[in-house]
């Protein structure tokens, strides 16, 4: 979703904030836009709708020389359509104030009314706007601007990264926070402001969280923190980031949905590093030492998600149930938060994401604050939001995901569930030893799929001109086929649904003929003859079929169409390979299509807004 980036130092902050924009593009977007403030605190305000590339063009045209201060973003369209007049960054008519902003305003209709009777004219349809008006309104009043910043924030209800530049106070920049992240580069004289960590990593490692309801004036080189529920300053030393620079860029694939899909043998490893021994048939999760009491307690664990992450838990449910015997229930965090339910305090809460900045996850996390239970979590994104406020938790180690399908987050969090299902194994469950063993030797495997990829390449060729697709599997295979028909259809658009196999026959059924083909997912599980015989069905009504099944099955293939193998493995770890077969289907669909597969239409990579 929306980006900001700003700068203040002694180097040329217009490239900075440009570089950092595009840094942020993997996140969705469809205007950009950058105010600069040349060494005389002469204002340039730049906007367009469509790339940042269009904006670099701009700024060619029109770059004030040493721009030292910079702020810019990146806008997914909320409140108005995408157009240069809600692009931000958003000023006061005078403009000597600019801001850029991330969420929601929710009492925006309010304040805009109040302003337009105090005579302040607005020109766009966003939220945003009401911002830069409210901090000259305060402005006029006290003349400080750090006092003006601080009412209007204290004036908003909703979610924010709010970063503010000004003509009337030369060298700062004024950040603030609620429920979306931001974090400051600390550099040798400047300091990068940013929604996301990825358009600092070029310059810096050392960076400064910012939490919720704090207000930060940001120096070159130094930022003074002020909580606004206290009102008192924060001291906070600079964290190192530990990102690979190199892990945000393409490399020789042409699409970053290809390189993480590629990725998934490393991303197994780097999810079970240090973690998983078959030869001491041990389970080691550091993250979660600090809670092993009262883990212990728990009898229940709800697991809260959106979209992938979401199917991921669902396998968690099969793995935590199966495994460590502890009764799961997965929710869509949006509904979670909006829902009634009992809540014991031996159930324990367990948040998973990739971004660690979902504003439903939050929310949901948010809900469960005051009721005394384990909060746990499964993040990607390390120091994000949700990462920070869980008790405890796993951290999934698969590094940036930049394609905005998730691909390899998927295949770590389901890695990461299955080894707290391990870890909380109650002693003698004979899957413990036999999956240990399998986790290791997982990496090999799905390296064995992605070799397959021309096969599945053109397997995917003959459906892509198709409107519609089934996926269908059983137990472990069944949130795969969810997470399946999600993929194929964020990508390519064609729609898709997933189905539990034995639905089939309770409605689903009535879809199917020679235009709706299935993709079924059929490995030599305990209910292989059942999918089979669903696949029959299918079938017998004209319905085309590609197989996904294990290396041996000679069952199958006489039912499918077109059939995709992978290695024998267990049912417990075969989601993991199915995902790499079915990502990979869905990226040769889409790249068919000629679509453009990192940036789906109206998608964002992390929705930080309800
Ligand atoms: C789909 C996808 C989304 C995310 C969802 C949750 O490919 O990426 O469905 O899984 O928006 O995001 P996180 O995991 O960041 O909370």
């Amino acid at each position: 979703m929306c980006g900001i980036v700003g700068y203040i130092g002694n180097r040329d902050g217009a490239d900075i904030v440009l570089a950092g924009l595009k840094a942020l593009e993997y996140r969705g977007y469809d205007s950009a836009g950058m105010a600069l403030l040349d060494k005389n605190n002469k204002p340039t305000l730049l906007k367009q709708v469509g790339r940042v590339d269009g904006l670099e063009k701009l700024l060619n045209e029109e770059k004030p020389a040493d721009a030292a201060i910079a702020i810019g973003h990146t806008r997914w369209a909320t409140h108005g359509g995408p157009s240069v007049l809600n692009a931000h960054p958003h000023s006061n008519t005078s403009k000597t104030i600019f801001v850029v902003h991330n969420g929601i305003i929710e009492n925006y209709a309010e304040l805009k009314d109040w302003l337009q009777t105090e005579g302040y004219k607005f020109i766009s349809a966003t939220d945003t706007e009401v911002l830069p008006h409210l901090i000259d309104h305060y402005y006029k009043q006290s003349n400080s601007f750090e006092e003006a910043f601080t009412k209007t924030l204290k004036e908003v209800r909703g979610a924010y990264a709010i970063l503010a530049s000004t003509t009337t106070e030369p060298g700062k920049l004024y950040a603030a926070r609620l429920s979306s992240p931001m974090v400051i580069g600390v550099g040798q004289d400047e300091c990068i402001v940013a929604s996301d960590p990825s358009a600092i990593l070029a310059h810096t490692k050392e960076v400064i969280y910012v939490q919720d309801n704090e207000m930060v004036v940001v120096e070159a080189g130094t930022c003074h923190i002020t909580d606004l529920i206290h009102d008192e300053k924060v001291q906070r030393e600079t964290e190192t980031l530990d990102f690979d620079v190199n892990t945000a860029e393409l490399g020789d694939y042409p699409h970053f949905m290809l390189k993480e899909i590629h990725e998934a043998p490393q991303t197994i490893r780097l999810a079970s590093l240090g973690r998983v021994n078959a030869a001491t048939n041990t389970v080691k999760l550091g993250g979660l030492d600090s809670v092993v009491n009262q883990l212990s307690h728990v009898d229940r664990i709800v697991i809260v998600a959106c979209g992938t992450s979401y199917y991921a838990g669902l396998v968690g449910e099969y793995l935590l149930e199966e495994i460590a015997g502890i009764p799961v229930e997965v929710q869509l965090a949006s509904e979670f938060k909006y829902r009634e339910e009992p809540f014991c305090r031996s159930t324990a809460l367990l948040a998973i994401s990739q971004s660690g900045e979902t504003a439903d996850t939050i929310a949901a996390l948010k809900k469960v604050e005051d009721y005394g239970v384990l909060r746990l979590g499964v993040v990607n994104a390390i120091g994000s939001t949700i990462a920070r406020m869980t008790d405890a938790g796993v951290y999934c180690h698969a590094g940036p995901e930049q394609a905005v399908a998730s691909t390899k987050a998927f295949i770590a969090q389901v890695m990461v569930l299955m080894q707290i299902a391990l870890h909380l194994a109650k002693e003698g469950n004979e899957l413990y030893k036999p999956m240990l063993e399998e986790i290791e030797a997982l990496p090999a495997k799905a390296e064995a799929i992605l070799k397959q990829a021309d096969t599945i390449k053109a397997i995917a060729e003959k459906y892509k001109d198709y409107r519609d697709f089934l996926f269908i599997g059983r137990r472990y295979a069944y949130p795969g086929a969810l997470e399946g028909a999600l993929k194929l259809k964020e990508v390519s658009y064609i729609h898709a649904e997933g189905y539990a196999a034995g639905e089939m026959k309770h409605g689903p059924l009535a879809m199917i003929d020679e235009n709706f083909p299935t993709f079924a997912l059929a490995g030599d599980g305990p209910l292989l003859e059942k999918t089979i015989s669903n696949m029959q069905e299918i079938r017998a009504r004209s319905g085309k079929i590609v197989a996904v099944t294990t290396e041996g099955v000679n069952t199958v293939a006489q039912h499918a169409d077109d059939v995709i193998y992978i290695p024998k493995t267990l049912e417990q770890t075969e989601p993991i390979l199915h995902a790499v077969a079915m990502q990979l289907f869905s990226y040769y669909v889409a790249t068919a299509k000629g679509l453009d597969v990192d940036r789906p239409r109206n998608l964002a990579k992390s929705v930080t807004v309800e």
